[in-house]
């Protein structure tokens, strides 16, 4: 990668709020943003950054990584151990902050106004041992995403537990597939090997009753009744209601399936719902979303908190610039931009009752509670160790869903596993 000082003109005089904002360099810098992404996200980066650009002169490039956040995490990683220059600004995951903080520049006093501004719950989130690590761009909470005309079809009500999805799901799929349908799977998810699982497992476990897999104060509470039945329930649904193929399905997979109309239930984040309503989509229309159902009657529904921040790398040699971009990106402009683009959920209060946003993408202040609500990764107690702790989860988890071991057995296992990466305390 080759960094060209470019002196780039001022090109509209539109920007002059945003040049007041952000500041006008002396030169022009070339910087590079990395990001994973699903959906439309690389393809609408050009227009997102593009006022920016206008009103600085600097240039941005995007350097596309896997949609799998675990894939990236991976990358960033190493990068950012050998103290990578090449890259200026990192899209970082909701659950990276504690383990990646030492390599980032402390946003506190560039994001002094800004900061304010956003869900409190979801700074702090992002601040660790008093720094500001990184800046929220959107927050996550997924959705049961149901087909309308199906459910009405076959005179069915939107399930509330678990117990009813998987029998509504059967009934519409045997139904259809009668029909001729023979497509059609009555529910898809995420089932790879990877972060997502985590997110999907936690909430079954969660909405049987089951805990957080590491609670708040540290303590394993992984191996306990309730975790062992929500994890016997999601294995009963592989080759029944969700193809087999759902091992290995990451949230790209499952839409894929959803938006062909070939699935009667979908579990995703809110990114999916702006796509499904989009003119190549063929149940535009045709779907609505509902909190994820609970594992009891009456019990409560649990849906995991997720969301992407910006950070700026301490080994970016174009500093100024990386900063006055995350500025940006975190800022009401960008995140108005991406609600309406990406049905993406604003961090920032005030965008909660923005009417263009209510009218374009109504799943968004449906949503605020849903995501205030939302039940946290155990990434702040498990500090430095939260990834080893996730891939121990859903390794576990997939080896259950795939028939290796028992959820008894595994969840056992697991539990001693986690003990020892514990070990006298997480650190
Ligand atoms: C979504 C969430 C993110 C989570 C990921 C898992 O992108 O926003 O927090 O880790 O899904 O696949």
């Amino acid at each position: 990668m080759s960094y060209g000082v470019k002196g780039r003109a001022l090109r509209s005089a539109a920007c002059a709020a945003i040049l007041a904002a952000f500041g006008a360099p002396v030169l022009a810098d070339e910087i590079f943003y990395v990001s994973g992404a699903v959906g439309k996200a690389v393809e609408n980066f050009g227009a997102l950054v593009k006022p920016w650009e206008e009103a600085t002169g600097h240039k941005v490039t995007l350097v596309p990584m896997p949609a799998s956040t675990s894939d990236q995490f991976g990358q960033y990683r190493l990068w950012l151990a050998a103290g990578a220059t090449d890259i200026d600004l990192y899209q970082t995951d909701v659950i990276w902050a504690p383990q990646l903080a030492n390599h980032f520049v402390d946003l506190t006093e560039a994001a002094k106004d800004l900061a304010p501004t956003h869900f409190p719950s979801i700074i702090e989130s992002q601040t660790v041992d008093g720094k500001l690590v990184a800046l929220p761009i959107f927050t996550d909470a997924p959705a049961l995403y149901y087909r309308k005309d199906l459910l009405e079809k076959h005179g069915k009500s939107v399930p509330k537990t678990w117990a009813e999805l998987t029998e509504t799901a059967q009934a519409i799929q045997d139904a259809e597939r009668a029909e001729g349908k023979a497509d059609l799977w009555g529910f898809v998810w995420q089932g790879n090997a990877y972060e997502g699982l985590t997110c999907d497992a936690l909430e079954w476990v969660k909405s049987f009753g089951g805990g957080q897999i590491v609670e708040p104060d540290g303590s394993i509470s992984i191996n306990n009744e309730n975790a062992i039945k929500a994890l016997e329930t999601a294995k009963g649904w592989v080759g029944t209601i969700s193809p087999d193929g759902v091992l290995a399905y990451q949230e790209e997979e499952a839409r894929g399936l959803w938006q062909t109309g070939n699935a009667v239930f979908m579990r995703n984040w809110p990114y999916a719902y702006g796509l499904g309503n989009g003119d190549d989509s063929a149940v535009k229309g045709l779907f609505d979303v509902a909190p994820l159902p609970s594992g009891t009657d009456g019990g409560p529904s649990a849906a995991t908190l997720g969301g992407w921040n910006v950070a700026v790398s301490k080994y970016s040699t174009h500093q100024e610039a990386a900063i006055s971009l995350a500025l940006y990106l975190a800022g009401p402009e960008a995140q108005k931009a991406r609600a309406l683009s990406e049905s993406n959920l604003p961090t920032i209060v005030a965008l909660y009752d923005d009417p263009d946003i209510a009218a374009q993408q109504p799943i968004i202040p449906r949503w605020k509670d849903v995501f205030l609500q939302a039940v946290p990764r155990p990434s702040a107690p498990t500090k430095g160790k939260y990834n080893e702790v996730s891939s121990k989860f859903w390794s576990a988890v997939h080896n259950t869903l795939s028939g290796s071991g028992s959820a008894a057995e595994n969840l056992e296992l697991l539990a001693v596993e986690l003990e020892d990466i514990k070990g006298a305390g997480w650190q």
